[in-house]
């Protein structure tokens, strides 16, 4: 049976008892409202270690002001059941008060320079610091081995494995696979925003990163690539953050740069903001 902590006393007691054992404790941080991208983390978290702490919290400090906070879909009862199905121990379920004891404004916050400053980065100002901010807490308060995060927000996995590199946090880090629905969409909360319309006009994301990985790899120059993705998405109705091809690092990759790349777009359909990518 999944346990439901909501006090850190609690979860602590749990943790350290497994440790004390000897067994190996993982750690798979969301924001609720899971699917099937989420469960893989849990299942791909639990070939790592012994117990699985699934962390449920919509984090206040990584949304902008004029973003969904306040309407990000929460499915407290779906979610534990979910969770209990695919594996998971604990649903570590904190308030605002035990993440953020001073309060928001007060709290110790977190920039990891370069990585974060970039796409996303530039796009929402603040909201790697936002991540980092919580995932530095969720790391203290589980005290896991292990970590999982999906592939699905690469750069945001890119900046927490600068964040555990640089502050030499004791947790390995795992990437799991984006899991997508049947057309190629890939899973996410906010794919519920979308319109009976605008759902299936959706998957033309992950088509136009498979014609910008094609044409990179048939050798069309960068930015050549990289506008007719943008024109292709602009044509099928999407407003284009960027729709880029980069290094596993979120730098530009040169001329003569001949290792793995990642094409990655973010775009607005509506008043829904996807993001997407694809490794080659
Ligand atoms: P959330 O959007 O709930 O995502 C939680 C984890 O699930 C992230 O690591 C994300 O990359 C992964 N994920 C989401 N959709 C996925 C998919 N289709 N396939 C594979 N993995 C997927 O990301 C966050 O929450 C927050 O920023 C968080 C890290 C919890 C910090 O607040």
């Amino acid at each position: 049976m999944i346990e439901t902590v909501t006090e850190l006393a609690r979860l602590r007691e749990l943790v350290t008892g497994w440790k004390r054992q000897g067994l190996r404790v993982a750690l798979v941080p969301t924001m609720g409202n899971l699917h099937a991208g989420h469960f893989s983390l849990v299942m791909l978290a639990r070939q790592y270690a012994d117990r699985v702490v699934s962390s449920v919290f919509v984090n206040p400090t990584q949304f902008g002001p004029n973003e969904d906070f306040a309407r990000y879909p929460r499915t407290p009862e779906a979610d534990m059941r979910g969770l209990q199905d695919a594996g998971c121990d604990v649903l570590w379920l904190p308030s605002v008060e035990t993440m953020y004891p001073l309060g928001t404004e007060l709290a110790m916050r977190m920039h990891a320079p370069g990585v974060s400053d970039v796409l996303e980065g530039a796009c929402r100002p603040g909201h790697f610091d936002g991540v980092c901010t919580v995932v530095a807490r969720l790391f203290n308060q589980a005290q896991p081995d292990v970590a999982a995060f999906g592939k699905k927000d690469y750069q945001q996995l890119a900046v927490i494995r600068q964040m555990v590199s640089d502050l030499a946090f004791p947790i390995e880090i795992l990437g799991g696979g984006i899991v997508r629905e049947q057309d190629g969409l890939a899973m996410s909360s906010r794919n519920q925003y979308l319109s009976a319309e605008e759902r299936p006009v959706a998957a033309e994301i992950r088509k136009a990163l498979v014609v910008l990985r094609d044409a990179c790899l048939a050798g069309t120059a960068r930015a050549a690539a990289e506008a007719a993705a943008t024109a292709q998405l602009e044509a099928a109705g999407f407003q284009v953050d960027y729709a880029v091809v980069r290094t596993p690092a979120l730098t530009e990759p040169d001329e003569a740069y001949a290792g793995p790349r990642v094409a990655l777009v973010a775009a607005k359909l509506g008043r829904t903001r996807l993001i997407d990518n694809l490794e080659f």
